[in-house]
């Protein structure tokens, strides 16, 4: 049987590793996804996508964990405002990242047919927008995080 204070710091580790991930993925996106892309770099910019989406769902999984068998319990977490909070900023972050999602599985399905397919600028542009305010949405999480955290103390 794992310590208990061993699993939650196996748990929080983890969660960080994905958090941290997920930020790099989402801003390597903003770099990648740029007016005149090349074939590589819209197939380059489909796989970091890919693992946007994988890293999203593994940190909901390792949250559920750390919300039940963390250290504080269900109860630090359940009725606590600034948890929910920041579970409605992921969601946001989560329904913002779906239309950049689908522009870029649309633009691959294309380069497939058309080699030498290149996104519109105005489209760049209008994907580039959702990227942005997923980063800013994205900014607030941690910092819902920490009062969550400490939410009990106030
Ligand atoms: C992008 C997504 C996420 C980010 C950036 C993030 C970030 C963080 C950070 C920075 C902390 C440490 C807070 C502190 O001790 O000051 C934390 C703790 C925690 N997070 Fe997340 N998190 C994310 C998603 C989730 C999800 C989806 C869940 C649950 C379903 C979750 C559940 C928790 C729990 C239970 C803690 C422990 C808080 C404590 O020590 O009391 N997180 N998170």
């Amino acid at each position: 049987m794992v310590p208990a204070m061993t699993l939650d710091l196996i748990l929080a580790i983890t969660h960080h590793l994905l958090a941290f991930g997920l930020a790099v993925l989402l801003a390597a996106e903003l770099a990648m996804l740029r007016p005149g892309m090349t074939a590589t770099g819209l197939k380059r910019l489909g796989i970091v996508d890919a693992h946007y989406g994988l890293f999203a769902g593994l940190i909901i999984v390792v949250g559920v964990l750390r919300v039940i068998y963390g250290i504080k319990g269900p109860d630090a977490y359940v009725p606590n405002p600034w948890f929910w909070a920041k579970m409605a900023a992921f969601a946001g972050v989560g329904l913002l990242s779906t239309p950049p999602t689908i522009a870029i599985f649309r633009w691959r399905r294309r380069l497939k047919v058309e080699p030498g397919f290149c996104p519109f600028e105005e489209e760049v542009s209008r994907v580039r927008a959702f990227l942005f305010a997923e980063l800013a949405l994205f900014a607030l999480i941690p910092v819902f995080a920490a009062v969550m955290a400490r939410a009990a103390a106030f």
